[in-house]
């Protein structure tokens, strides 16, 4: 089989973290099972998401229903390669990638899951549906795509505004069942991971700097002040900032939380948020992460080009000695952190995550004609999968009656 992975022989230890994580995803387990198992038969899906084990039951999922499946990773270094290696050989579901590729291999393995035509494609980022665009000719089967995260939102978007978006595209991050749990309590939870695996640091008594205050700051803020941790918010939205005020956070200026904070964290969407102007102001020994999707938050060609020294510490995390000789460190390579440092979001809040990826995926096979444009989740899917996560928590809630049903749609005293 083709495929490009790090070392086969990592499979068994790759199949026993999927089983694992599978257990906690029970959603898109049942989903699974009650799909027709030639669901998606003839359908090529090129997937380019985080590989690890989660992702891993995402795809042997739409494999089981039919589909000739092809993965590769939608950040350098966020493959877990025993579980790539595990999908190969286990589950016959080629993979092209590994932690620690080059940008060029990162393009290449691009290349090729355009270059098997897909019908439907997953993405985490938007890096997939761009080639697409770019490479015309790729797309003759194409049905549509769907994307997971808010940074390939934004993308698409601006695809759709200049019109030069030539597939639909369901909007998976924006689904209720996505952001306001894998963005919130997944990168709140996973990004502080991250940083612990990475440093070992204690969190109780530090000034931690949040940069974007959006679903993921929100989550990531709250966690670190459950650790005992003095929040710094950064922002540019006034309302997100009046938002983080009331929710008891300090909020201020980079420039000046740049004297004070001991870790800063962004995930903003945006680039350039630790800037070269704040990394001379920064507090000497400051640690530096990031958690939004692409590695553009942090400044880090200007480390590469100003530091006067450059030292690895350990996997992950490189001290920058300053002109000022202000030492700051850089986890992740301003990656991703909870992925290059650790697992990424626990499995529990994948499964809804991706549970809405496999129903839109059925969603783009089964409704052809599709428009060139945005498309939320349908509300039916959305409410379908917090039901079902529910079910297998075994909480059950109330349900309006006839009466009250009545009461709520009409407008008579
Ligand atoms: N680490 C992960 O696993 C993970 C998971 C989900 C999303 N993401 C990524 O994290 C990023 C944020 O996602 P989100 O869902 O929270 O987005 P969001 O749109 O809800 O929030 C982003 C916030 O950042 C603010 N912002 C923009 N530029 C800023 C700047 N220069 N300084 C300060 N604040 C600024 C915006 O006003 C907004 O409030 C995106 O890149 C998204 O793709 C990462």
């Amino acid at each position: 089989m083709e495929y490009f992975i790090k070392d086969i022989n990592l499979a068994d230890e790759g199949k026993r973290k999927i089983l694992w994580a599978g257990k906690e995803m029970p959603v898109l387990d049942i989903l699974k099972q009650t799909q027709a198992k030639n669901l998606f038969s003839g359908t090529t899906i090129g997937a380019c998401l985080h590989v690890t084990s989660e992702t891993a039951n995402l795809v042997i999922a739409l494999s089981e229903c039919g589909a000739n499946v092809f993965l590769t990773a939608s950040n350098p270094l966020s493959t877990q390669d025993e579980v790539a290696a595990s999908l190969v050989k286990n589950y016959n579901i080629p993979v092209f990638a590994k932690k620690g590729e080059n940008e060029s291999e990162y393009n290449h393995n691009i290349r090729i899951i355009a270059e098997k035509k897909p019908h439907i494609i997953i993405d985490d980022g938007a890096d997939l549906i761009a080639y697409m665009h770019q490479n015309y000719s790729l797309a003759e089967n194409i049905l549509g795509a769907t994307e997971e995260t808010t940074t390939g939102i934004t993308r698409i978007k601006s695809l759709e505004k200049d019109k030069k978006l030539t597939f639909p595209v369901i909007a998976v991050n924006d689904a209720m069942t996505k952001h306001l749990f894998d963005n919130r309590y997944g990168t709140g939870q996973s990004t502080i991971d991250g940083i612990l695996r990475a440093t070992n640091i204690l969190i109780a008594g530090k000034i931690i700097v949040v940069c974007g205050y959006g679903w993921c700051g929100k989550g990531i803020s709250k966690n670190f002040r459950g650790l005992g941790a003095k929040v710094i918010v950064v922002e540019v939205d006034p309302i997100k900032a009046l938002e983080a005020v009331m929710d008891g956070f300090y909020v201020m200026k980079i420039e000046k939380a740049a004297e004070t904070g001991d870790i800063f964290v962004t995930s903003t969407g945006d680039r350039d948020v630790i800037s070269a102007d704040v990394l001379t102001k920064i507090k000497d020994g400051a640690i530096i992460a990031n958690s939004g999707h692409f590695n553009v938050e942090i400044d880090v060609d200007y480390l590469e080009k100003n530091a006067k020294e450059k030292n690895h510490i350990k996997p992950m995390v490189i001290e920058y000695v300053l002109k000022n000789n202000k030492k700051v460190y850089l986890l992740a390579e301003g990656r991703l952190v909870n992925l290059g440092c650790a697992e990424g979001h626990p499995s529990s809040v994948m499964d809804l995550s991706f549970s809405n990826q496999f129903m839109a995926s059925k969603y783009l096979k089964e409704n052809k004609g599709l428009q060139s444009k945005l498309y939320s989740v349908p509300e039916e899917i959305d409410r379908k999968i917090a039901e079902l996560k529910l079910k297998s928590l075994n909480i059950e809630i109330d349900t309006l009656t006839e009466k009250q049903k009545e009461y709520l749609s009409s407008w008579e005293l």
